[in-house]
């Protein structure tokens, strides 16, 4: 089993470039299908997540690889229109295909997702939109059966702004003839990525990124570019960890203005965060401010995914922090990791009041999904001594490389490789 190590106390400085969005690629990557030719996908970031889509692509019987970080898919040879039960569990955002695959090939066949590590997981919005589009669904033991002639456009009334409904009712729509109209849909910048992608690939796409999205299907092109949007999760989770260990950190190659909910809390915590064009300054020392109350929100709101490694840089705040999750039922695994480190947290239900202490101390702590195991690295920077992470399969999963990153800026941390196995219960 693979571990990281971190012994804390030491200031970060210097720079790091931070990576693509997992939460763009993974999109763009299933959407990549439609066209029946190649695509091009640059600034891809190398996680397990986006080797997991490389499997679901090349099982469908495309040609996909990851070169540096340039994505490569020829889905001119598809052959295949289902994704088997161990690919579905490897990735829970494999339900992305769906749209793609009903679109290109009239058919599809996935697993139901299921549970997962942050509560349930339902896809009912999913299969309402693609319903929408003319798709006849049938569910049995567990298996998701969906037809359809040539999907036809429609109006689709999210009831609540679904990233993944929203992405799945735009790829499929690109697909299908005539033009779809979704409202109440996501506004999340990965959105108005994946709808800057279908639009290079000769898709019509209006409103991605606002609430109304208009897509018009339209004729492929046989080769399209990309580069995806930058992290804006892993951003925060690095100005997280600038303001755990204290210091001086330059973030290139980022978006400031998909920050801003972000950069909002940080400054009121006494973080000094200087924007100039795709860079971020960030310099903190000493004991945080408390923020007030943080409540998670879809976009622009505060960011679910950025919740726990904000919470591990609000341990050691001079006061009390009070945080409110909305998005996700069961988003505060960390936090009894977290109190094996020293920290001071209170759960009551979807509230979480983190009293701040003075000092955090090392341990042996599990990652039990990829943004809680974010936030015990980012704690581990601020505890005194040594901190153990295993289960860090969690964090490769949206995070290139983080044990170097830090480590390239001053903190003492190294990876120890080892051989890692899979539950089957992996999430965003
Ligand atoms: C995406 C992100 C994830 C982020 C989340 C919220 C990816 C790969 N993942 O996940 O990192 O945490 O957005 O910003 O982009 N819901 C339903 N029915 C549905 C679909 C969703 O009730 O059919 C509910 C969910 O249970 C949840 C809420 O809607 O409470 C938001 O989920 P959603 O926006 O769909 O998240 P994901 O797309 O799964």
């Amino acid at each position: 089993m693979s571990t990281i190590k971190i012994t804390g106390g030491r200031a970060l400085s210097g720079q790091i470039r931070v990576q693509g969005a997992k939460n763009s690629v993974l999109p763009i990557m299933a959407a990549s299908i439609l066209s029946g030719g190649e695509t091009v996908i640059h600034n891809c970031p190398r996680l397990t997540d986006v080797e997991a889509a490389i499997s679901i692509l090349r099982h469908l019987g495309c040609r996909a690889e990851l070169r540096g970080s340039t994505a490569y898919i020829d889905s001119s040879a598809m052959t295949r229109w289902d994704i088997p039960d161990v690919l579905m569990r490897r990735m829970r955002s494999s339900v992305i295909f769906l749209g793609a695959i009903l679109a290109r090939c009239h058919e599809a066949r996935l697993s139901m997702p299921g549970g997962c590590e942050l509560g349930p997981r339902p896809i009912d919005l999913h299969l309402s939109a693609m319903e929408r589009l003319g798709a006849e669904i049938t569910e049995r033991g567990g298996d998701l059966n969906c037809r359809a002639g040539r999907l036809t456009g429609g109006r689709i009334d999210l009831a609540i702004p679904s990233v993944g409904a929203t992405e799945n009712a735009m790829i499929a729509a690109s697909g299908a003839g005539g033009v779809t109209l979704i409202t109440n849909a996501a506004r999340e910048p990965e959105i108005r990525d994946l709808g800057d992608f279908l639009t290079a690939m000769g898709a019509r796409v209006h409103g991605a990124g606002t609430s109304t999205v208009t897509v018009e299907g339209g004729a492929f092109r046989e080769h399209t570019e990309h580069t995806v949007i930058p992290d804006r999760i892993a951003a925060a989770t690095y100005i997280a960890a600038l303001t755990a260990a204290g210091g001086d950190l330059t973030l290139t190659g980022v978006d400031n203005r998909d920050l801003s909910a972000v950069t909002e809390v940080f400054r009121a915590m006494g973080v000094e965060l200087t924007p100039s064009g795709d860079t971020l300054r960030v310099r903190a020392s000493g004991r945080p401010n408390p923020p007030g109350t943080v409540v998670t929100k879809p976009y622009p709101g505060f960011p679910t995914d950025a919740q726990p490694p904000l919470m591990a840089a609000a341990l050691r705040a001079a006061g009390t922090v009070v945080f409110v999750e909305t998005i996700f039922q069961n988003r505060y695994r960390h936090v009894p990791e977290l109190a094996r480190m020293g920290a001071d947290i209170r759960l009551d239900g979807r509230v979480a009041i983190v009293q701040g202490v003075s000092a955090l101390h090392g341990a042996r702590v599990e990652a039990t999904d990829l943004r809680g195991g974010a936030a015990l690295v980012v704690a581990a920077l601020a505890a005194q001594g040594e901190t153990e992470i295993t289960q860090v399969r969690h964090i490769d999963r949206g995070y290139e490389n983080i044990t170097d990153e830090l480590s390239s800026v001053g903190a003492a941390a190294e990876r120890i490789d080892g051989k890692d196995e899979t539950d089957g219960n992996e999430r965003a």
